[in-house]
């Protein structure tokens, strides 16, 4: 464990009888040896202070992502260590326009469908100069080529290549502004108006890019965020499909009571919704889905710097915590084989650590070739970056995939997505 943590934390775990001693000073070398007959032993488990579970993992973040993210690093601390900011998701299967309308009263924008526009406005405006630039240099004939290619190019740009769904609705306040969305009230047929989430959780839903007949699996689906935000895309009204696996029962229920207050009787009927390993999905279903997401249990880093509960860096738990990079891989493994070839899946993670993203998935592509001879393409990501600039904060040092890095002024995340093709 002290290894692990590094020298501060393991003087930090140290439990010496006081100030004074040095940390090689046994109490056997202090008391004589009188003293030492009346000596009475020390419960050290119940007796010794506990040092709190987000100390140790700022400590571990302090020590690993200061290298990783170098100069950044302060900044995002700042960012773990404050409030963080909501997203309100529309309920398309509520009474939007209402609920649209108090939102924007409010202040609030739909980033997805802002960032849509603006990389319109900016491609159009592009296109018009090249036009203009390409009719003062060329001849009538050669202007009309010219404007038809710039044209063309504009719209064949990045972000309109990547298919955004323009149903899925995402309200923020402007970057620097803290207001909290209120709780979301029931519609007149009890659906409630929106979902409040991290706006960051949206990218790798987005990412994934559903479309109306696809068949979908959320392989680690509870509580629901994301389960919900694909069903926004319509894919259960079209002719698609939706399977949402976790394996936690308790968990599971929860994403029941999502579903339940947020979609309407007949669609959620149509979501299968699992309790299996996720690791065992190859043996219940594979080679079958159009789109897979894997948002893998992670060591949700906003979480363990601010929170006692069910924390992972808690001593207890550092065999699960070190056996996370394998569980998450293992997952990520069944989500390639739950695939059809041409298939999509995303990866995700709420944690800064490239050990639990990039490392992930780049083994999990090379394992794919060598054990399964599965080519899997990691698809450039870069035009989310470009898209969504205003709202996130993002890092430009990933190998593979995106990541949102929390600041005080844009407090989203982390959330790290990658897009893997099956070939
Ligand atoms: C980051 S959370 C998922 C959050 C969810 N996608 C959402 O947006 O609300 C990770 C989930 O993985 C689940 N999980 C952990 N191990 C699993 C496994 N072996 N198979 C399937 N799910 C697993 C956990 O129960 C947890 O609910």
């Amino acid at each position: 464990m002290a290894a692990l943590l590094g020298g501060a934390a393991a003087a930090l775990l140290r439990r010496g009888p006081g100030p004074g001693l040095g940390p090689g000073l046994g109490l056997g070398a202090v008391l004589g040896a009188g003293q030492r007959r009346h000596r009475h032993k020390e419960k050290w488990a119940t007796t010794a202070p506990r040092i709190p579970s987000t100390r140790l993992a700022l400590h571990h973040f302090d020590t690993s992502y200061s290298l990783h993210l170098g100069e950044l690093w302060p900044s995002v601390r700042a960012g773990l260590l404050c409030e963080q900011k909501y997203g309100a998701l529309l309920n398309n299967f509520s009474a939007v326009d209402h609920v649209t309308q108090e939102l924007e009263l409010l202040n609030a924008t739909d980033f997805v469908s802002e960032a849509l526009q603006k990389a319109q406005q900016s491609q159009r405006g592009a296109a018009a100069r090249e036009a203009v630039r390409g009719s003062q240099e060329g001849s009538v004939q050669g202007r009309t080529v010219i404007q038809a290619e710039t044209m063309t190019q504009a719209e064949t740009s990045p972000p309109f290549r990547a298919s955004i769904s323009p149903k899925i609705k995402c309200y923020t306040f402007p970057r620097g502004d803290i207001t909290r969305f209120c709780p979301a009230r029931p519609d007149i047929l009890g659906l409630l108006g929106y979902y409040l989430m991290d706006a960051a959780s949206l990218l790798p839903v987005l990412a994934l890019d559903v479309q109306q007949d696809d068949l979908v699996l959320d392989l680690c689906a509870a509580p629901g965020g994301k389960t919900l935000a694909l069903l926004q895309t319509g894919l259960c009204v079209s002719g698609g499909h939706l399977a949402a696996n976790d394996v936690s029962i308790s968990r599971t229920k929860r994403l029941h009571q999502i579903l339940h207050k947020y979609v309407p009787r007949e669609i959620r009927e149509t979501v299968s919704v699992t309790s299996h390993d996720g690791r065992d999905w190859q043996d219940v279903d594979g080679g079958t889905f159009h789109k897979v997401l894997v948002d893998v249990p992670c060591t949700t880093d906003r979480h363990s710097a601010m929170e006692e509960d069910n924390n992972i860096f808690h001593k207890r738990r550092t065999k699960e915590r070190q056996m996370l990079p394998m569980l998450q891989l293992q997952l990520l493994m069944a989500g390639i084989l739950a695939a059809k070839p041409g298939g999509d899946v995303v990866y995700s993670t709420c944690s800064l650590s490239p050990l639990q993203n990039e490392c992930v998935v780049e083994r999990a592509v090379e394992i794919a070739e060598t054990q399964f001879n599965i080519s899997v393409h990691a698809e450039d990501l870069s035009h989310f970056r470009m898209l969504f600039q205003d709202t996130f904060s993002f890092f430009s040092g990933c190998r593979l995939g995106e990541l949102v890095l929390p600041h005080l002024t844009a407090n989203f995340g982390p959330m790290y997505f990658c897009k893997l093709r099956r070939m």
